[in-house]
């Protein structure tokens, strides 16, 4: 499966979404969050943080100054929320030495990732988000390689059986 879109009513729903995402994410895996200011991004990786079982219990919020939060999780994984909405052009990126994130200590969220796109390993999850309406977002996910694919496939499956009531 490469691709797939969901219509999500409310933010609760979104966070529900990412919650039942975390399940099938592992150590080294990237989601690249791509869409309008305020469309969802923040929203998905506070139930991705849900999901994860963060262990400090402060609320995840957009790391818009400081480009990106580490949040150590249940079971030596780390979260790492990342926001490039700021970076004025990807050789400011190149500073951040993102290669570090990306060597398998933790799972990436990555919002406005296509602002440092060229930074990114081949494979990663997209999760775009589109506001259709003040009440609901279609969230589009497209798999970027064969590891993605297989996230998805696998959420996939088992959203089909659970999660229909989204
Ligand atoms: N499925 C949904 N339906 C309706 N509203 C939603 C949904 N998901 C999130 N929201 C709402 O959208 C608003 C903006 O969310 P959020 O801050 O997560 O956006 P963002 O994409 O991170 O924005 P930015 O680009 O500014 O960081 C919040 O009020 C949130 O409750
Ligand atoms: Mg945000």
């Amino acid at each position: 499966m490469k691709s797939y879109t969901i219509h999500i009513e409310g933010p609760q729903n979104t966070q529900k979404l990412a919650f039942q995402l975390s399940a099938f994410l592992k150590k080294g895996d990237i989601l690249g969050l791509r869409g309008n200011l305020g469309s969802g991004k923040t929203t998905f990786v506070q139930g991705l943080a849900q999901g994860l079982k963060i262990l400090e219990s402060h609320m995840v919020s957009s790391p818009t100054f400081t480009f990106i939060n580490e949040y150590p999780c249940c079971g030596d994984t780390l979260l790492f929320h990342m926001d490039f909405y700021r970076l004025s052009h990807s050789t400011e990126a190149q500073t951040l030495g993102l290669d570090q994130y990306f060597q398998g200590q933790g799972i990436c969220a990555i919002e406005w990732f296509e602002k440092a796109a060229e930074l990114l390993p081949k494979d990663f999850l997209e999760i775009e988000f589109q506001a259709i309406s003040e009440k609901a977002r279609n969230i589009h996910m497209i798999a970027h390689g064969l590891d993605s694919q297989k996230i998805l496939s696998n959420f996939l499956s088992s959203f089909s059986h659970n999660c229909r009531s989204l």
